[in-house]
């Protein structure tokens, strides 16, 4: 039998949009990994078209620019649904609780829930950027499960540490915390150097 060495995959990353409040996470996932130099997959919901117009003035054309792919979310033939498609893993940004609760079920309507799913048998790193609040005992019972399934929850929540001196530095705290998970090291994150003024003993 013949073999050939094959060019490596360059390094990829699926990038979901659901449809909870903060768009912006996911449009500024899509900046870093463009800044990254890693090629970004796109599928975004319905209801994230809805968010998108209500919290930002990015038309939908202007978000999927940001992607080096923009894949249709009833396109489940979508290189992104297969395991044999290799990737980084996948970040959904923002998450919804809907999102979150299928992709919990393995219910796979959806191309984003079902590269979710890929991701998670695949044993790659899959990033939830959740954002609700309060929380139900549900919630946090879905999200227990998906952490036992090998998930990073991770709420977009402000690293006041950090000093952000915007809301765009805050944004782009969570979003390279986030990528962190990928071993993606994004120049936005402030990083806690110790204590300032030597308190150590
Ligand atoms: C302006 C706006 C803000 C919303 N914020 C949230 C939110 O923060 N978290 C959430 O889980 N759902 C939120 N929703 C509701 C979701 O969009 C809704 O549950 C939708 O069915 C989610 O679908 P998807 O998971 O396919 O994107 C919001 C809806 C709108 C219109």
């Amino acid at each position: 039998m013949n073999t050939t060495v094959r060019t490596p995959a360059p390094p990829r990353l699926v990038v979901g949009i659901s449809g909870a409040s903060g768009v912006v996470y996911g449009a500024r996932v899509l900046d870093a990994l463009r800044e990254l130099g890693v090629e970004s997959h796109l599928v975004v919901t319905r209801a994230a078209l809805l968010t998108l117009s209500q919290e930002t003035d990015f038309t939908p054309d202007q978000l999927t620019a940001k992607a080096d792919v923009a894949h249709r979310l009833n396109d489940v033939g979508a290189t992104i649904a297969s395991g044999s498609f290799r990737t980084l893993g996948m970040i959904v940004a923002p998450c919804s609780v809907r999102t979150m609760s299928e992709i919990a079920t393995g219910v796979t309507s959806t191309l984003l829930t079902r590269a979710a799913d890929v991701t998670l048998k695949e044993r790659r790193p899959l990033v939830l950027m959740v954002r609700e609040t309060p929380l139900h005992l549900g919630h946090l019972r879905t999200m227990t499960a998906l952490a036992e399934m090998g998930a990073v929850i991770a709420p977009p929540l402000p690293a006041f540490y950090a000093k952000p001196d915007s809301l765009e530095q805050m944004i782009d705290q969570s979003v390279g915390r986030a990528l962190d998970v990928f071993g993606l090291d994004w120049s936005a994150v402030r990083r806690w150097e110790g204590l300032k003024g030597g308190a150590e003993a």
